[in-house]
C-alpha cells in the first residue's frame, strides 16, 4: 500500500482555522480505513508574502509538485491590499503551476437544514456540478493598470476550451446525462468560440444533452429553478461569480467544495470560498465546505470509502447540530470539526446515496 503524500497549505483568514478541522477529520478517517499518509505543511497566500515577500515561495512550488495532492486554506485579506504582489496572485500562480484548468464544484443539498435562502420547494433536489475552466480567460490575458486607463483582455483557444468540455461531458456520462454551457455569446467573439467548440464536443458524447445558456439569464435561472441543472461549464470568470450564487442557493457558501484538475497529479483541493476577514478568528467559520474538499481529494487517491464516509459525517453532523452561525446554529469551528472527525471515527461506513 501507497503512502499518499497530501501537501497542505493553510492560508490566510479562516484558512488556517479550517485547514485545521479537515486534518482532524484526515487523521480520523486514516485510522478508520486504514490508508496511510504524510503530510507537509507549506506557507501560501498572504502568510508567505510576510515570511518570505512572495506567495508562492520556491519551497512550496517544489513542494505542491511532489505531493499526490494538495488541500489549500482560502488566501487574501485587507492586510495586503497595498502589497505590492498579492497573495491572489499567488494562487493564479499555484493553478498554472500544477495545470489545473478544471475547476469541478459541486453543489448539493448536503443536509436537511433548511440553510438555503429559496422556498424549500425551489431548493428541493439541488444537485448540480459547475466545471469551471481555471487556467485562462480574463484572469491570465495580457492587461495593464494606467492612471486614467486599465483594460484586461479574455483569450480563449481552441484547445483550452475542448479540454475543459471534454471534462464537463464524461462528467455527465456519469450523472444525468446533461451539459449546459454557459457564455455570452450574444456579445463577446471569445464566447462565440466558446459556443461552437463545445458544440462540436458534444458531437463525441450523443449520450449526453447539451443546452446553451447566456450568463445573464443564467443567474436567474440558478435562482429559479436551480434543481434543473446537471452539469454546467462555463469560462473562469462566469464561473467564479456562478458558484458563489449557486452555493449560496444550495444552503450556503461554507458548504461548498470543490477539486481543480489537469492532465494527471497533484490535484488541488479547496473551499470556494474566501478567507472571511470579517469572521477571521472568532471561531465561526464553517469548517464543512474543506473537510468535503478533504473527501474529493480521498476519493481521487482512490480511497473511496474514506471520501464516502466522510461526506457521510458531514451529512449527519449538520442533521443533528449543533452547527456553525451561518447555518443558524452556536458551534465554534472546532466544535463541528470535532464532531464530524467523531461521526467518521464511529458510524457505519454504509453510503447514504
Ligand atoms: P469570502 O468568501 O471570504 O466571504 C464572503 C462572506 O461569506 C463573508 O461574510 C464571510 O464571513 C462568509 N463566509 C465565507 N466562508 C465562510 C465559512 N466557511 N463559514 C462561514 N461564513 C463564511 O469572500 P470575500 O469577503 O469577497 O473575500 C475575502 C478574501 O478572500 C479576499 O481577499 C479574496 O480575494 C479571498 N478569496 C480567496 C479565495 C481562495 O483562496 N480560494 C476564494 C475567494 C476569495
Ligand atoms: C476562487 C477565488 C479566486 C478566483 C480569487 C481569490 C483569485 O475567488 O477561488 O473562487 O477568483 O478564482
Ligand atoms: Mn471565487
Amino acid at each position: 500500500m501507497s503512502t499518499h503524500r497530501i501537501a497542505i497549505l493553510p492560508g490566510d483568514g479562516i484558512g488556517p482555522e479550517t485547514v485545521a478541522e479537515a486534518v482532524r477529520v484526515l487523521e480520523a478517517a486514516g485510522e478508520v480505513h486504514g490508508f496511510a499518509y504524510e503530510v507537509t505543511t507549506l506557507p501560501f497566500g498572504g502568510a508567505a508574502i510576510d515570511a518570505t515577500g512572495e506567495p508562492l515561495p520556491a519551497e512550496t512550488r517544489a513542494g505542491v509538485r511532489a505531493a499526490d495532492a494538495v488541500l489549500k486554506g482560502a488566501i487574501g485579506g485587507p492586510r495586503w491590499d497595498a502589497s505590492p504582489v498579492r497573495p491572489e496572485q499567488g494562487l493564479l500562480d499555484l493553478r498554472t503551476a500544477l495545470g489545473v484548468f478544471a475547476n469541478v464544484r459541486p453543489i448539493r443539498r448536503w443536509t436537511r437544514l433548511t440553510s438555503s435562502p429559496l422556498r424549500p420547494e425551489l431548493a428541493e433536489g439541488i444537485d448540480m456540478v459547475i466545471v469551471r475552466e481555471l487556467t485562462g480567460g480574463l484572469y491570465f490575458g495580457a492587461k495593464e493598470l494606467g492612471p486614467d486607463r486599465a483594460f484586461d483582455t479574455c483569450i480563449y483557444t481552441r484547445g483550452e476550451i475542448e479540454r475543459v468540455a471534454r471534462r464537463a461531458f464524461e462528467m455527465a456520462q456519469g450523472r444525468r446525462g446533461r451539459v449546459c454551457s454557459v457564455d455570452k455569446a450574444n456579445v463577446l467573439d471569445s464566447s462565440k468560440l466558446w459556443r461552437r467548440v463545445v458544440a462540436e464536443v458534444a458531437a463525441d458524447y450523443p449520450d449526453v444533452e447539451l443546452t446553451h445558456q447566456l450568463v445573464d439569464s443564467m443567474a436567474m435561472k440558478l435562482v429559479d429553478q436551480p434543481a434543473a441543472y446537471d452539469v454546467v461549464v462555463t469560462e473562469n470568470m462566469f464561473g467564479d461569480i456562478l458558484s458563489d450564487l449557486a452555493a449560496a442557493v444550495g444552503g450556503g457558501i461554507g458548504l461548498a467544495p470543490s477539486s481543480s484538475l489537469g492532465a494527471g497529479r497533484p490535484g488541488l483541493y479547496e473551499a470556494i470560498h474566501g478567507s472571511a476577514p470579517d469572521i477571521a478568528g472568532t471561531g465561526r467559520a464553517n469548517p464543512a465546505a474543506t473537510i468535503l474538499s478533504l473527501a474529493m481529494l480521498l476519493h481521487d487517491l482512490g480511497e473511496t470509502a474514506a471520501a464516502a464516509s466522510i461526506e457521510q459525517a458531514v451529512t449527519i453532523t449538520l442533521d443533528a447540530g449543533p452547527v456553525t452561525p451561518d447555518l443558524g446554529g452556536d458551534a465554534t469551528t472546532q466544535e463541528l470539526g470535532s464532531a464530524i472527525a467523531r461521526a467518521v471515527a464511529t458510524t457505519p461506513h454504509e453510503v447514504l446515496r
